[in-house]
């Protein structure tokens, strides 16, 4: 099924072709609702090109232009935009359609690609903290779309499970340990003692020493060390899947760094013998001396001591990556600071050979409500976990004082999927660069751009349908679910809300594949905040259940239509809908 977009666009490469013009320009959704549906300033761009008036063209073009059957004979506008209209039966034909389908309209990618999506990726004996959520939040929304999208999607957590930090765990655990601390929690005293020996070998260079022979040992294979080593990633994980089953976050692979381990040498003499590495100071290096911003910043991959580093590993993940996991595509969900470590990392692959579509998705930060970066009142990073607990007991007392005859477990519950849903939404609804300020007013009002408004507008129309359904003509279930889906023979639009409405509807199939253009998961937030509020404005003008057939039919169909939108739309951003709030 083809969207609007993409139907008046064929059309007007049809026209021009007819005229003997180029296909120039492009067809948007219009700026401005009071212009119609769409534009083009496709004679904006062959006026300047040509030194002909866009008037002209655009009039020789709409001579041409056979799109009757969907919209309004379009008009000039301004210096020579064209703008289309959509005729309120094409709406109808569509949004009848949307219906029967279980896509909503999304078409499937052309090119269907196998793209390994590496986010998240924590490091173990370090708590998560608030800022890995933008990585996992970011992640899985663009993962969940890509495979809507029918991209094969390998989710891969690339957990920092090696490294040095472990010369100074393990020199803890042996030096600082406190059993029963650990048996309480583990995470926390894992932390404590790393944090206490970072301390220590700053201001001791014996304890330094210490560490690094530590670290030498558990490189060499050293058991004692393997499995302290064992122990600490173990705690860790158990702590990492605690916040990823209150996520509902899923991997296919977690392929730390440790997992690349036996291949860093082989990796490093192979860059080696292409000459793409060389030896300077005793360290092997990759120059990039011609390009400008990474003159002066080789990338060390085999240090003086035959240690190797963070890059390394990453060279030998991109192999297996592409070698082993044959992938095409690559997609880095990973903070801003590191923007410079993956231009190098993608600079070499190239130089390798590879040609697949290595892409870094980097983010800004989250803020405080002072604008500094968040921090708990004694300047640690605000651990991951306790801030989603927060979050869900918030949520549980809003839903307490919303719904207060709801059971003490439906209360948890639907708790849990707006406290959850909260924090995601208040990410992916800015767009990724933007550092923005946590706030749980803000996240968690029932007003404005925020997860409780969308759910609370799902809400609504599932209890026009729980009142619906107690009607006889109204009960037929669905056989995808146990919604009753509408079945209403035509639509029929007679108000300029619900014309407004069903227009956004047909919008759907066009925000959604626009996310990955450049990895934006706000475009799709921000749809369904707008879908939101058309609805919201369809309902107060609308009766829908007091209404007259046919008109009754039409407007449940298009209640069905638009809960079934808002639902597909959240879960995509990874965000669960309750049936009452
Ligand atoms: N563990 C790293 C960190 O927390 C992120 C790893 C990102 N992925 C990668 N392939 N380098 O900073």
């Amino acid at each position: 099924m083809e969207t609007f977009q993409a139907l008046l666009a064929n059309k007007l490469s049809d026209a021009l072709a007819k005229v003997g013009l180029p296909k120039v320009g492009e067809l948007t959704p219009a700026t401005d609702p009071r212009f119609g549906d769409y534009q083009t300033n496709a004679a904006l761009v062959l006026g300047k090109q040509r030194g002909e008036s866009p008037k002209t063209l655009a009039e020789r073009i709409l001579a041409c232009l056979d799109a009757g059957d969907i919209c309004e004979p379009p008009a000039v506008a301004g210096a020579g935009f064209v703008n289309f209209t959509l005729r309120t039966d094409a709406v109808e034909r569509k949004a009848g359609e949307l219906l029967l389908d279980e896509r909503l309209g999304v078409a499937t990618a052309e090119s269907k690609k196998r793209i390994v999506i590496d986010f998240g990726s924590p490091n173990v004996a370090k708590p998560m903290h608030v800022g890995h959520i933008r990585s996992i939040v970011l992640g899985d929304a663009l993962a969940r779309i890509a495979s809507f999208l029918g991209h094969e999607v390998i989710r891969d957590n690339h957990i920092g499970d090696w490294g040095t930090q472990f010369g100074m765990v393990i020199w803890g655990w042996k030096n600082l340990l406190d059993r029963q601390a650990l048996a309480r929690d583990p995470l926390a005293e894992i932390v404590r003692i790393y944090k206490e020996t970072n301390q220590r070998a700053t201001s001791d260079p014996q304890v330094r020493e210490a560490c690094r022979q530590e670290l030498v040992k558990l490189q060499a294979g050293d058991r004692e060390n393997l499995d302290i080593w064992n122990e600490c990633v173990a705690f860790s994980m158990q702590d990492f899947e605690h916040v990823y089953k209150l996520l509902d976050i899923h991997y296919d692979i977690q392929c730390g760094e440790s997992f690349y381990n036996d291949r860093l040498p082989a990796t490093v003499d192979r860059l080696l013998k292409s000459g793409i590495a060389e030896i300077s100071e005793g360290a092997v290096c990759v120059f990039f001396r011609d390009i400008p911003e990474l003159t002066d910043k080789p990338c060390i991959i085999r240090k003086r001591d035959g240690g190797f580093n963070y890059a390394t590993t990453d060279l030998a993940t991109v192999d297996y990556r592409i070698n082993d996991l044959k992938a095409d595509a690559v997609w880095y969900v990973v903070g801003a600071p590191q923007v410079l470590h993956f231009k190098q990392i993608f600079e070499i692959a190239r130089r390798e050979g590879y040609t697949a579509d290595f892409r870094h998705i980097p983010f800004g930060s989250i803020l405080g409500e002072d604008r500094k970066l968040m921090k708990t009142r004694s300047g640690e990073n605000v651990p991951l976990r306790e801030l989603l607990e927060e979050a869900c007991s918030r949520a549980r007392k809003i839903v307490e004082e919303k719904n207060p005859d709801l059971s003490e477990a439906e209360k948890i519950d639907i708790g849990q999927k707006i406290g959850v849903a909260a924090v995601k939404y208040a990410d992916l609804s800015q767009y990724r660069m933007t550092d923005y300020a946590f706030s749980w007013d803000r996240m968690l009002s029932l007003h404005g751009n925020t997860a409780p408004y969308l759910q609370n507008a799902y809400v609504r129309i599932r209890s026009i349908f729980r009142k619906a359904v107690a009607t006889p003509q109204w009960g037929v279930e669905a056989q995808t679910g146990h919604r009753p889906v509408a079945t209403a023979d035509k639509l029929t639009f007679t108000d300029r809300s619900e014309i407004n409405l069903a227009k956004r509807l047909c919008q759907f199939a066009e925000n959604v594949p626009q996310v990955l253009n450049d990895f934006r998961p706000n475009i799709l937030a921000n749809y369904l905040f707008e879908l939101a509020n058309s609805f919201h404005t369809f309902y107060e003008s609308c009766p829908v259940l007091k209404s007259e057939e046919p008109l009754r039919s039409s407007r449940l169909a298009l209640c069905d239509l638009s809960g079934r939108v808002l639902q597909r739309g959240l879960d995509l951003l990874g965000i669960k809908v309750p049936e009452k709030m």
